[in-house]
C-alpha cells in the first residue's frame, strides 16, 4: 500500500517537472533563422533567400575564399585577379558583443581568436545587416553607393566590381553567395532575449501590429544594423605623437594582424614588409610628411586603383582603427626601427 503511494508521487512529481521543463523549453524559437522571424513580424523586412541550398551555399564559400568556383555547367572564372573578399573581410565574428563597434574591442577579440584585423566589415551576421557602406562611403564610391546601401545583393556587387577591382558577379555566383550568407546568419537564440519575449514569439500569431513592432524593435536593438563608417583625414603633423603616446605592444598586435595580412611576402602587393628593422626605418624616416609612406597617411586614406595598378589599399575608418591604436602602431614601429 505505502509502496504504491510513494510510486505515485514520485510518477506525479516527474510528469509535473517534466511539464515544467517543456512548458519552458524555448531551444525551438532559439534556432529559428533571425531573418524568418523578424519578417514573421514585419513583412516588410527583406529576406531574399528563404531556405538554404546547401550546395550553393557550398559554392558562395568557395566564391569568397578563393575567388572563383564551378557550378553545374558553370566553369569558374576569377572575380577578382588581385583579390580574394577573405583579403578585406573575415567570416566570423569579430566583437565581445553582437552591438560592439569598438575597433579596440574588435582588436582584443579578433586577437583571442587568432583573426585578422582588417579594415572592412565581417561578413559574420551580414545577413541579418540592414544597411551598408554607411556615411562616408559615399565620399569613396559616390553616386554607386546609393544603389548598394539598401540591399545585400547589390552591396555585394558593388564590393566585386570595385573593392575588388574585379567584375560583377553572374547571377549564380550572387545567388551562390546569399546562400552563404544566409546559410550563417544569426539565430533568434543568439541575442539574448528574454524568457518573455521569447515566449511571446513563439506566439507571435496572436500579438497586435503594435506589440509585433515593439518586439523586432527589441530585437534588432541587441545586433548590429549597420557598420557605421567615418573617415578621418591625416593628422596634421603638429598633432602626431610620434610613438610617445602609443602602447607598443598594442602595435605589434596591429601590425601582425593587419598590415602583414596583405604586406607579409608581398601577398597582395609589391611592398613586401616584415618585422625588420629595415622596414620599421622606412615609416620612421616619412613618419612626419604627408605621403603614403607616413603610417599616419596610408592608413587614413589608402591608395586608389590606377590604370595599369588596379591593386590598391582599403583606407580604415575611425571605426576600424582608432587614432590611438595609430599611435599604438607608430610606438611599434619605433621601437622595430632602433630610434634613440
Ligand atoms: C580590397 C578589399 C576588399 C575586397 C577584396 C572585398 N571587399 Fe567588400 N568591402 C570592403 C570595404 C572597405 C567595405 C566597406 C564597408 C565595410 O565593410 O565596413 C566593403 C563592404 C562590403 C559589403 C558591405 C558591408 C557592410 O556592412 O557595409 C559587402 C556585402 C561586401 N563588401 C562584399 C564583398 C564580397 C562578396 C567580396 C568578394 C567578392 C568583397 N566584398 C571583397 C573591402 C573589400
Ligand atoms: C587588404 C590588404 C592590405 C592591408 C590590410 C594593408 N595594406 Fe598596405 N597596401 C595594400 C595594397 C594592395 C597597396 C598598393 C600597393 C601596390 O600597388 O601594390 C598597399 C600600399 C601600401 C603602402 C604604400 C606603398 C607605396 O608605394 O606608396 C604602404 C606604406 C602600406 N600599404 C602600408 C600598410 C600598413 C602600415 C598597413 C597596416 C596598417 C597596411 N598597409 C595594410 C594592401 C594592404
Amino acid at each position: 500500500m505505502w509502496k504504491k503511494i510513494v510510486a505515485g508521487t514520485v510518477l506525479l512529481l516527474i510528469s509535473g517537472l517534466w511539464a515544467f521543463v517543456k512548458k519552458h523549453d524555448t531551444s525551438k524559437i532559439s534556432a529559428i533563422s533571425l531573418s524568418n522571424m523578424e519578417q514573421k513580424l514585419d513583412a516588410r523586412v527583406r529576406n531574399p533567400i528563404k531556405e538554404v541550398d546547401a550546395e550553393l551555399a557550398q559554392v558562395g564559400y568557395t566564391l569568397i575564399t578563393e575567388g572563383k568556383a564551378n557550378y553545374k555547367e558553370h566553369k569558374g572564372k576569377l572575380i577578382s585577379s588581385y583579390f580574394v573578399c577573405t583579403d578585406c573581410h573575415n567570416l566570423n565574428r569579430e566583437y565581445s558583443t553582437l552591438t560592439e563597434q569598438s575597433p579596440e574591442d574588435k582588436l582584443k577579440y579578433t586577437t583571442q581568436n587568432n583573426l585578422p584585423f582588417l579594415p572592412a566589415s565581417s561578413f559574420y551576421g551580414i545577413y541579418n545587416r540592414k544597411q551598408f557602406y554607411t556615411k562616408d562611403y559615399v565620399k569613396k564610391y559616390g553616386e554607386l553607393v546609393n544603389d548598394a546601401r539598401d540591399t545585400l545583393e547589390n552591396a555585394v556587387q558593388l564590393c566585386a566590381k570595385y573593392c575588388s577591382s574585379g567584375r560583377y558577379l553572374e547571377d549564380w555566383e550572387l545567388s551562390a553567395i546569399l546562400h552563404y550568407y544566409k546559410s550563417t546568419e544569426l539565430k533568434v537564440g543568439d541575442l539574448n532575449l528574454t524568457h518573455k519575449e521569447l515566449t511571446a514569439l513563439e506566439h507571435h500569431d496572436a500579438l497586435s501590429t503594435s506589440e509585433k513592432e515593439e518586439l523586432k524593435k527589441s530585437m534588432q536593438s541587441k545586433f548590429t544594423q549597420a557598420y557605421i563608417a567615418t573617415f578621418l583625414p591625416a593628422m596634421d603633423v603638429n598633432k602626431r605623437g610620434y610613438g610617445a603616446k602609443g602602447d607598443a605592444e598594442n602595435g605589434k598586435l596591429i601590425y601582425e594582424n593587419s598590415c602583414l595580412h596583405c604586406h607579409d611576402n608581398a601577398r597582395v602587393t609589391y611592398l613586401d614588409l616584415d618585422k625588420s628593422k629595415l622596414d620599421a626605418q622606412m615609416f620612421w624616416k616619412n613618419i612626419d610628411n604627408y605621403t603614403d609612406k607616413s603610417l599616419y597617411q596610408i592608413i587614413r586614406y589608402g591608395t586608389y586603383p590606377i590604370a595599369g595598378r588596379k591593386q590598391y589599399m582599403p583606407l580604415y575608418p575611425e571605426e576600424k582603427m582608432s587614432n590611438q591604436q595609430l599611435e599604438d602602431l607608430v610606438a611599434y614601429i619605433k621601437q622595430l626601427a632602433e630610434v634613440k
